[in-house]
């Protein structure tokens, strides 16, 4: 049960790079990592695009005036030259900066909370995760709903052989929030989401399906993709190339089968990531709606529905237990353990305490680079014609 006491030494001195007044994320990262008030501490920001709204906001979020820097280069900068430096940076701007700022953070010496996707193209993510090596630092990833700990349940069921061999893998995550170009024109946010300059290759496939994706990776390690093949649609044709719907079948090297449906213009839809694993004895169901809840089927009984915070769930899953039964958590509770599990990384790493930083289940660097393979693969496959491409290659199958 996590109940705010301290899980490392002293919180480590964090900085962020956009999430700013208006953005869509920056609340959820500070709500994730400033929740228990052991992990992380707020200590400087280069907030915004636009400086003078950047150090107001900073200001208000309680950080010192002189911390709260124009852009991201002078915050490394002057920040190097304190004894009180910051030690981790979040990334939370448009996706076309990742690389850019990822790479000078590790350059800086400092750890990095990179959002998704990481990068546009795999080559750009494994030099990362190279470098990153090199500097001896963490870089997570923030998948958000990742953190949501009955995952964990799916996992530790599967491995105990309750649904038995995998045989098909649903992933869903779509929304119908650009159903019409209408905020493609007013929100900031959207606008650059289907600029390929910004946004990188895809629309939906890196901006939602990589999260259902890494969720997947996180349930089921041991599942590897052989090939994939990916039909993707700009329904409303100012996007092209890039796409706001798109089906992805995968054929995993254990014969198991499965689909992705990702889109954003699947109208009139609020809320829909699905996670369904059907295995040889039974299935398991986990919606984000009802993140509370896990639906096990076995065939030929009644379906049970497992509740957060109950005895019955597994030991790794009650170790990240937050309110106890009766009290519904979200995806706030899944930020705050994705963040905790961050700073525990960063502590390991610090300590070079490997024992610790392979038992942990997080998004590291590896879950970087994966995501960005898997929406380039699909891309390829996509823009081959919809063909079965090789995912390890990433060429066409051709026999
Ligand atoms: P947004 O456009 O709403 O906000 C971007 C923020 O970054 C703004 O505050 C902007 O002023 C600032 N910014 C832009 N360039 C900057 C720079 N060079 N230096 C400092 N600040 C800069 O974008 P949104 O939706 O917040 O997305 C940001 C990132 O987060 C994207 O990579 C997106 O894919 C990801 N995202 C992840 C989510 C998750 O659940 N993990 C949810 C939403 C977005």
């Amino acid at each position: 049960m996590i109940n705010g006491e301290k899980r490392i030494g002293r919180p480590l001195r964090w900085a962020m790079i956009g999430g700013g007044r208006h953005s869509q994320v920056g609340y959820k990262h500070r709500t994730g990592a400033l929740r228990d008030n052991t992990a992380f501490q707020l200590v400087a920001g280069a907030f915004d695009i636009d400086p003078e709204r950047g150090k107001d906001f900073g200001v208000n979020l309680g950080v010192a005036e002189e911390r709260c820097y124009p852009n991201y280069q002078s915050m490394f900068r002057n920040e190097a030259e304190r004894e009180d430096g910051i030690e981790v940076v979040t990334i939370a701007t448009p996706n076309g900066t990742h690389y850019e700022i990822t790479m000078a953070a590790l350059a800086a010496g400092l750890h990095v909370i990179c959002e998704k996707p990481l990068t546009f193209t795999t080559a750009e993510a494994e030099e990362i995760q190279a470098f990153a090596e090199k500097q001896g630092k963490i870089v997570g990833v923030t998948y958000g709903y990742s953190g949501n700990i009955l995952l964990l349940q799916m996992r530790a069921m599967i491995a105990q052989g309750k649904i038995g061999d995998i045989r098909m893998v649903e992933l869903q995550y779509t929304h119908g929030f650009a159903a019409t170009d209408e905020n493609d024109r007013k929100s900031e946010g959207q606008k650059w989401r289907v600029d390929p300059k910004i946004a990188g290759p895809s629309f939906v496939l890196g901006d939602l399906a990589t999260h259902t994706y890494y969720m997947s990776q996180l349930i089921m390690p041991q599942m590897k993709i052989s090939k994939l093949l990916c039909d993707r649609q700009s329904f409303v044709g100012s996007r092209a190339p890039l796409e706001d719907n798109a089906y992805v079948m995968m054929h995993y090297e254990n014969g198991a089968v499965g689909r992705m449906w990702t889109s954003a213009v699947n109208a009139g839809c609020m809320d829909g990531q699905r996670i369904r694993i059907v295995g040889s004895k039974a299935s398991l169901e986990w919606w984000d709606s009802k993140p509370n809840e896990l639906l096990y089927e076995v065939q030929g009984q009644p379906s049970q529905t497992l509740v957060r915070g109950m005895d019955y769930l597994d030991e790794t899953v009650n170790a990240y237990e937050r309110l106890a039964a009766l009290h519904q958590e979200g995806l706030s509770d899944a930020w705050a353990n994705l963040y905790l599990n961050i700073a525990i990384a960063i502590d390991a790493k610090e300590r070079g305490d490997e024992e610790t930083l392979n038992k942990l289940i997080y998004a590291d660097i590896n879950a970087g680079v994966e995501g960005v393979r898997w929406v380039e693969t699909c891309v390829r496959s996509a823009e081959n014609g919809s063909v079965w491409v090789n995912f390890d290659a990433g060429v066409p199958v051709t026999s």
